[in-house]
């Protein structure tokens, strides 16, 4: 049976550190606790305007974490060279935009292909697990294939943001498409993520489908951290994800 993993993104530590410009909260500690509480991995965008995670962060997770660090990143010969100089387990290629509040929708796999392709293969030679953000669409996933992708994230927002909004159909429809995506690139040999708005409810439903190995959850896990602490809400997610 396909072991399932939780991924931690700790983003918005470092946006709750960066309102005071000072060293508190520590993302390293934010990634220390979800590890003990059960998270299999930690999970850090560096954006191109640093709003958030900064280039320290990310070399300090990586010396100090005993467990995979996940690297999401805009795909730039930039960024490119700084994945290879950290070498993170992961690398997770998203679109970004600099005005966004966050990321969108998946990456375009058809566009920038020379860079795409020339990055993918840089960044798989030096070791790293490449990863591709895409909208739950058969297209994209054929295009991973293509393009010698290890994984995929498929993206959930949309559909997180339906069931958030109690609008059934819509919810239902943009389900089916997570799962015939999913299906697909597990069927092609990708390993298979998720990621974007998930919650307790949303992470639930999510899990029924067999082929997702990896869950990546950030903005909700540090906003329920303020009612329930950061090591109960990991706990809760990976028994959810887990059991
Ligand atoms: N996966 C990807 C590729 C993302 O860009 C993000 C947001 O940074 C997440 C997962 C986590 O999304 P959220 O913070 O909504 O849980």
């Amino acid at each position: 049976m396909l072991k399932r993993k939780l991924g931690i993104n700790i983003d918005h530590v470092a946006t709750l550190r960066n309102i005071r410009g000072n060293t508190f909260p520590s993302v390293l500690k934010a990634a220390l606790v979800s590890l003990s509480s059960g998270a299999d991995s930690i999970t850090v965008h560096l954006r191109e305007d640093q709003r958030h995670i900064k280039p320290n962060d990310v070399l300090l997770l990586k010396k100090k974490l005993n467990k995979p660090l996940n690297l999401e990143m805009a795909l730039t010969k930039k960024m490119i060279s700084f994945a290879i100089k950290v070498k993170p387990e992961f690398v997770c290629l998203v679109p970004e935009k600099r005005k966004e509040l966050t990321t969108e929708g998946g990456l375009n796999l058809f566009y920038n292909l020379p860079l795409l392709k020339k990055s993918i293969s840089k960044l798989k030679s030096f070791n790293i697990s490449v990863s591709l953000f895409i909208d739950p669409e058969i297209k994209m996933v054929k295009q991973a294939i293509k393009l010698k992708a290890d994984n995929v994230e498929i993206h959930t927002g949309s559909y997180c943001n339906f069931l958030n909004n109690e609008d059934k159909n819509k919810s239902k429809s943009e389900f089916n498409k997570i799962k015939l995506a999913a299906r697909f690139a597990f069927k092609n040999k990708l390993g298979v993520h998720c990621g974007h708005g998930l919650n307790y409810t949303s992470t639930k439903n999510i899990r029924t489908i067999k082929e997702i190995s990896e869950y990546n959850i950030g903005h909700f896990v540090i906003s329920q951290s303020v009612f329930d602490g950061l090591s109960n809400v990991v706990k809760k997610l990976s028994k959810i994800i887990k059991n």
